[in-house]
Order: C-alpha cells, then sequence, then structure tokens
C-alpha cells in the first residue's frame, strides 16, 4: 500500500532511493504521485529488484508519467513501441555527460532506464544535478548564461572527440546514431515548467554558444561542464540487474562510465515526451 513506500535521499544535492513499490501500469494515483513528487525533488529515483518488469511493463510504467516518445534516430528494439536498447556488444556505451535528446526542440521530460544485463564489476551511471549546479554558480556566471542560447545537435564529431574512434566506427555511429541530423537551439538557462528552478541545458549535444567565436564557445562550454560535474552535483548508481532509474531529463545530466572492457552491459530506456524548453525571459 502507499504508506509503505519510502524516499530515502542519497547523495547531498541528488538521488534518492524509492522503497516499497513494484512497478507496473496500475499503480494507483497517490503512488505515481509520490513517485512524480520524489523525481522533482530529487532529480532521479532509484528503485531496486523491479524484475516483475518486462519491456511492455516498462513502457506500460513510463505512460503513467506522460506520453512515451520512441528515439528519433535509433531504431527502437523489435517487438516494443518505444525501448531503446543500450547493448555494450554494440555500441550502446554512452559515457559523455549528456541530457538525452537536446538536440530536438521538445526534448524528452524524463526517462525510465532498466539494468537486464550488467557487469559484475563497473559499468556504473553517474547524474548531475544541473538545478544545483545553476545555484551554485557564481552569481556573475549566472548573470552571463542568463542571456546565452546554445545550437544542440545530433551531428557529433567522434573523431575530434576520441582519437582512438576508427573511420569505419564512427561511419557506423553515424549510421545508427545521426541517420538524420537535427538541430535546434535552446536557452542555456532554462525555467523547469514544473519547479520554476532555473537549471542550466548542455551537455554532448551542446555544440556551440550563439554568439561566440568557436574558441569562446568552446572554452565557456568546458568551463560550465565542469561546474555541473562537480562531484557535488552527483550521484552515482552502482546497477544489479532489475533495477530501474527514473530521472527527470530537465534537471540531470547523465555519463554512462565505460570501465568495463569486454563484460557485457544491457540497459533499456523508454523517454516520455517533454516540451520546449522556457528561457528566464518567458
Ligand atoms: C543513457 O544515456 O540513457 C544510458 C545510461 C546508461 O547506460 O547507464
Amino acid at each position: 500500500t502507499p504508506g509503505h513506500i519510502e524516499v530515502l535521499p542519497i547523495a547531498g544535492r541528488i538521488g534518492a532511493e524509492i522503497k516499497g513499490v513494484s512497478l507496473n501500469a496500475d499503480l494507483d494515483t497517490q503512488t505515481v504521485k509520490t513517485i512524480r513528487e520524489a523525481l522533482l525533488q530529487h532529480k532521479v529515483i532509484f528503485i531496486r529488484d523491479q524484475h516483475q518488469l518486462d519491456d511492455a511493463g516498462q513502457e506500460a510504467f513510463a505512460r503513467l508519467l506522460g506520453d512515451p516518445v520512441a528515439h528519433p534516430t535509433v531504431p527502437i528494439k523489435t517487438g516494443t513501441d518505444y525501448v531503446l536498447e543500450l547493448d555494450s556488444a554494440h555500441g550502446g556505451r554512452a559515457d559523455s555527460w549528456h541530457t538525452d535528446v537536446t538536440f530536438v526542440d521538445a526534448y524528452p521530460q524524463a526517462s525510465v532506464l532498466r539494468a537486464v544485463v550488467v557487469p559484475a564489476s563497473g559499468g556504473d551511471t553517474v547524474w548531475a544535478n544541473t538545478a544545483a549546479a545553476y545555484e551554485h554558480l557564481p552569481s556573475e556566471l549566472r548573470t552571463l548564461v542568463d542571456q546565452l542560447w546554445a545550437l544542440h545537435s545530433n551531428d557529433y564529431d567522434y573523431a575530434a572527440q576520441r582519437p582512438e574512434v576508427s573511420p569505419e566506427k564512427e561511419r557506423h555511429h553515424r549510421e545508427v546514431f545521426a541517420s538524420t541530423v537535427y538541430e535546434t537551439e535552446h536557452p542555456i538557462v532554462r525555467v523547469h515548467p514544473e519547479t520554476g528552478e532555473r537549471t542550466l541545458v548542455l551537455g554532448h549535444f551542446a555544440k556551440k554558444i550563439l554568439g561566440l567565436s568557436s574558441a569562446d564557445s568552446a572554452q565557456l562550454l568546458s568551463l560550465l561542464q565542469g561546474h555541473i560535474t562537480k562531484l557535488e552535483n552527483t550521484v552515482r548508481w552502482r546497477w544489479s540487474a532489475g533495477d530501474v532509474v527514473i530521472w527527470d531529463n530537465r534537471a540531470t545530466q547523465h555519463y554512462a562510465i565505460n570501465d568495463y572492457g569486454d563484460q557485457h552491459r544491457i540497459v533499456r530506456r523508454v523517454t516520455v515526451d517533454g516540451d520546449i524548453p522556457v528561457g528566464i525571459d518567458g
């Protein structure tokens, strides 16, 4: 019953584990409300031992949070409507800091990720709270970023980022992950539509700050990413199979640590549709 649900914060600024809930399509409204409120407050929610969920169950649970939406470029898992499978054996290693799918105008509000196969060691994921990051910026930097916009695109230059990536591998990634090039502009500071907090919209897909030279843009992006990913703004999760993690994609970035070599890791993600970011001037 809802009375048994516990919300246990993990790190000081982000993350909580929810205990006493079995996720399914028929959760009562009070339980869904508790999950939603915990998500808004803690930004990322961890729920262990959800072995009852299969792909369809994960999709049905995600529907309680909003409208699921398929990834715009990566083919969905066969037999599902929305599931994005990240399989380490097929290059599914999201090892750079990002907010999901910010290269489209109305990017997802939330993601629901389920661990299916986990390495014996390694393969943790880290999330950063972009509202806390904004709040803890020096006021001079807040004033600067309040006015700025960035270009986001999925046209990712793998070779520039990682010299070890071969041209063949890069071509493969382009085919799979960027079959269509998307580009959009977002305010760097977004007013969260539910909490009213200011959050920073940056990460992997943010290619350039508008109005700056490429060199200045790269330096400022790097400086801001450094603030966002300060350890104080983060929480790290050691996965077990059956864990489900839900994050507020409007207030977080995340990074899947690629430290498990040839061990196998499979996670499955369902994202929930969001709305177009609104900056501080409306
Ligand atoms: C993702 O970026 O959505 C996946 C994160 C992970 O593999 O842990």
